[in-house]
């Protein structure tokens, strides 16, 4: 992969099939060395002095709200009474990749999924899974955001509630990869950045705003039709006009499911 920029919950582990099955795991922040800290000082330093102009304005506000400062890895001890308090979200520790089904009805249950280990340092630019940097620092800070947090969660529990439907999660993955992941947003100073795949990546913020990739407004039926990559840049990126696209959309996919 070029990228930390693979979803924390998109492709099938040999995980038991309920979220209560899920093994209750907790960060060890004292395992967390000097060379840890030293790649999250690397890793937070280079996206802050590229994010600026780039990202939406509500994931740097969220950065400021939960706190993420270079000095330290952040400790889901700290993040967690921080995030209840802000949108009533937390982080939940998990070994890895997640199957679709556990992650989305962790997201109704307002739970994100996040690894706890740190690429290394030579491991700057080249992940095979997501790590803490995208979970975490991709991630959170848009959870601190009410309106973002609250469709996020309704993605989640109609995820759940659809789920039995034939070929269901598949467009469910869809539309959080092309909006939680990879989402771009127009705001009246700009094209800007709001999916955690990009946040996380520093070459694909690069990439995507540049006039390589194709770009399209967002539209749920485009989103639908979109297979997407897993495994490189994104050749295809779909630009939100509004956040209040993303309740509608996902409105919108449940009238349909509903039919
Ligand atoms: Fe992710």
């Amino acid at each position: 992969m070029l990228s930390s920029s693979a979803s924390s919950a998109l492709t099938p582990a040999a995980t038991a099939a309920t979220p209560a099955a899920l093994p209750l795991l907790t960060q060890d922040y004292s395992a967390y060395t000097a060379a840890d800290q030293h790649v999250w000082q690397l890793l937070f330093d280079r996206q802050m002095a590229l994010l600026p102009g780039r990202a939406a304005d509500a994931f740097l506000a969220g950065v400021q709200h939960i706190g993420f400062t270079r000095e330290a890895i952040p400790d889901f001890r700290e993040v967690n009474p921080r995030l209840r308090e802000l949108t009533g979200w937390e982080l939940v520790v998990v070994p890895g990749i997640v199957d679709d089904a556990i992650f989305f009805g962790l997201l109704a249950d307002k739970k994100f999924p996040a690894t706890t280990w740190l690429r290394k340092l030579e491991q700057l630019d080249y992940l095979e899974e997501p790590d803490m940097f995208h979970d975490v620092f991709g991630h959170v800070p848009l959870l601190t955001n009410p309106e973002f947090a609250a469709f996020l969660q309704q993605l989640g529990a109609a995820a759940q509630h659809h789920r039995h439907q034939p070929n269901s999660l598949e467009l469910f993955t869809r539309l959080y990869w092309f909006t939680a992941e990879f989402g771009l947003l127009s705001q009246p100073d700009g094209l800007r950045i709001y999916g955690a795949g990009l946040l996380s990546s520093h070459g694909e913020v690069k990439f995507s705003l540049s006039e390589k990739p194709t770009r399209l407004p967002f539209s749920l039926t485009g989103v639908l039709d979109t297979a997407f990559e897993k495994d490189k840049f994104q050749e295809l990126y779909f630009v939100l006009e509004s956040m209040p696209q993303l309740p509608e959309s996902l409105a919108e996919l449940q009238a349909q499911l509903a039919d």
